[in-house]
């Protein structure tokens, strides 16, 4: 690959799906989840979707030797030379280790990890009002985010709405957890390599979008 690689950092529901949706349609960039990677995996049975699924349901990480195989794979793919949002990974010292070598096999490094920063007690409230459209994958909220016509997908008019089967309160608190332990830390990894950014995710979707966008647009092809 050889476009950017844009990194996006934060807690459960802070933000990083939706945000990584609307980078890619002003930008041209392709969002990479880690998280709808392994969904897919446990979806359709592999290995490493058997492995995932029941870690997974409890909040915690998935091994870092399952989700750099997953990782590796999916950026070998063609479309990935467009530049890539990277959403929920990395996660682990590991992961930005094992990111950097891989980068550095076709001569590039990270362009921007930028650190949505988000309250705690607001993630809950997001993940718990999460839903998605079962049809085309469109993320709603049931107070933040409504379709323009009640239950009916705005993008392609689906009907059938699902919720994640992490998004309970109780594993809400665990992916908080690991959150902190695990990958918050990264922020201090990206600020000593001077490319970290923080954006107040706090603020409505179009106002973070809006932030964004001024990051991203100033980062160098
Ligand atoms: P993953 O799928 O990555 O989930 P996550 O990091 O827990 O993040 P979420 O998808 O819950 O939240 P988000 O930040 O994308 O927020 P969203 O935009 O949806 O990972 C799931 C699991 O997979 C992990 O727990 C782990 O087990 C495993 N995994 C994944 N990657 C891994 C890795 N690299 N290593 C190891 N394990 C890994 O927004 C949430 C809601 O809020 C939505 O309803 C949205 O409409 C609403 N909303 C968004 N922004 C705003 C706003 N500004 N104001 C109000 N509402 C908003």
């Amino acid at each position: 690959m050889a476009g950017r690689v844009i990194i996006l950092l934060g807690p459960p529901g802070a933000g990083k799906g939706t945000q990584a949706r609307l980078l890619e349609q002003d930008f041209g960039l392709i969002q990479l989840s880690t998280g709808d990677l392994l969904r897919a995996a446990v979806r359709e049975g592999t290995a490493a979707g058997l492995a995932a699924k029941a870690v997974m349901e409890a909040g915690a990480l998935v091994g870092d030797d399952i989700v750099l195989a997953i990782l590796r794979d999916r950026m070998a793919e063609p479309d990935v030379a467009a530049g890539v949002i990277l959403d929920g990974f990395p996660r682990t010292a590991v992961q930005a280790q094992a990111l950097d070598r891989l980068l550095a096999e076709t001569g590039q490094q990270v362009d921007a990890a930028i650190s949505l920063e988000v309250d705690d007690a607001a993630m809950v409230a997001r993940i718990a009002g999460r839903h998605t459209c079962a049809g085309c994958g469109e993320g709603y909220h049931d107070d933040f985010r409504r379709p323009a016509v009640a239950g009916v997908c705005d993008r392609c008019g689906g009907t059938a709405f699902t919720r994640r089967a992490d998004d309970r309160a109780e594993t809400v608190g665990e992916r908080l957890r690991a959150y902190h332990a695990q990958t918050a830390p990264l922020i201090a990894y990206y600020d000593a390599r001077g490319c970290l950014a923080r954006v107040d995710a706090m603020a409505d979707i179009a106002e973070v979008r809006s932030a964004l966008a001024r990051l991203v647009g100033g980062v160098p092809a």
